[in-house]
């Protein structure tokens, strides 16, 4: 009976931690669109609107190398497409950034003009 009921709570604890387990999710941004000049200007506003976003995981910007890049920015920055710190430009792709703290983030790509066209991200990330 003994090995019987270990089993069993090894089962239950190996399918809530499955259920309710908090593993980190890499978000693809714009799934196979990528990070681009959208054609619909809603395209990265549509990509969040389904998503939660968790203390833990990361989002992964795809593009070809030379064409974009990715540069975290504040509100400001992201609303005015200006960049006012340049050490957080990543030009490599996937550019891969880890969401490790709650609350608002802010991506733009910083080539001129794309951001102007809509590429640009805003995520509400919550604790894990
Ligand atoms: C971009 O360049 C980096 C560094 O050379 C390389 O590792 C990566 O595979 C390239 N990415 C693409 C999408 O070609």
């Amino acid at each position: 009976m003994a090995p019987f009921n270990l089993k069993m709570v090894v089962s239950i604890a190996m399918v809530a931690s499955m259920v309710f387990g908090s593993s980190a999710i890499q978000h693809t941004v714009g799934d196979a669109s990528g990070w681009v000049i959208p054609d619909n200007p809603n395209l990265y506003a549509d990509w969040t609107s389904n998503k939660i976003f968790t203390v833990g995981d990361s989002l992964v910007f795809n593009f070809p190398n030379g064409t974009h890049d990715v540069t975290k920015v504040s509100k400001d920055d992201y609303v005015h497409c200006h960049v006012s710190n340049r050490g957080s430009t990543v030009r490599s792709s996937p550019a891969i950034f880890n969401l490790n703290r709650p609350g608002s983030h802010f991506y733009i790509c910083s080539v001129e003009g794309h951001c102007a066209f809509h590429q640009k991200l805003a995520i509400h990330v919550v604790g894990g």
